[in-house]
């Protein structure tokens, strides 16, 4: 038996029986209406949608630390022991203000465990991860000490007491004829996983934390 042949929808309204369907319309006006002001109100989320999202989430993808070594002295100027302070410029070409403070030490797998044992050297940034005050060592506490509202750290500069939320943050280091060299800056997670981007003092990193604290441009 022949199957029925299935009949080919009109394209007009008015065959169709559409409520409101007008002579010759192919799309009622009310469709119309409905379909342009979404499309308008499409456009205008997005206007604002989009800066928005590029402003937060950019910033993941770019780099704003120079991404070059420092030359910070001899290697005999270390040891696993103790900190050394060295100034380097965190921002290049803007005096003073760019320069910060960082603690160096030679990487000692008794001390420091597997924590970045594929760095040579230890260098700590001297800003508080509570609010960013410059923290100072104290060699006979071996403590990083915080004045503006008691954070201490531990040698490893680990969290032991206080408000900071996270390590402090350390930089990259590496060794070429005999001269330590201090990089970039990086942030680390209590476990002292490291981060690629510096996150500002005050952002929670670990687990779910990372994500309500995106980074944004930061020295
Ligand atoms: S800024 Fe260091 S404890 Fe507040």
């Amino acid at each position: 038996m022949a199957t029925p042949r299935k009949q080919k929808k009109s394209p007009y309204t008015a065959d169709r029986s559409t409520p409101g369907a007008f002579e010759g319309e192919t799309v009622t006006r009310r469709g119309f209406m409905t379909t342009g002001a979404l499309a308008v109100g499409g456009v205008a989320s997005a206007a604002f949608g989009l800066p928005a999202l590029g402003f937060a989430l950019g910033p993941n993808f770019s780099r704003t630390e120079p991404h070059t070594y420092q030359d910070v002295g001899p290697i005999a100027d270390f040891n696993p022991t103790t900190y050394t302070v060295k100034i380097i410029d965190l921002v290049a070409n803007v005096a003073d203000s760019g320069k910060t403070t960082v603690y160096v030490r030679k990487y000692d797998k008794a001390i420091d465990g597997d924590k970045n044992s594929d760095l040579p050297y230890v260098a700590i940034s001297n800003r508080c991860m509570h609010l960013g005050c410059p923290v100072r060592y104290i060699q006979a506490a071996q403590r990083f000490i915080c004045p503006c509202h008691g954070g201490v750290y531990g040698p490893l500069g680990e969290v032991t007491g206080g408000p900071p939320v996270r390590p402090l943050d350390r930089f990259y280091t590496k060794v070429e004829n005999g001269r330590v060299l201090v990089g970039a800056r990086f942030s680390l997670d209590s476990h002292f996983k490291r981060f690629p981007h510096p996150r500002d003092p005050s952002n929670h990193i670990d687990g779910l934390w990372q994500y309500l604290y995106p980074a944004r441009p930061t020295t």
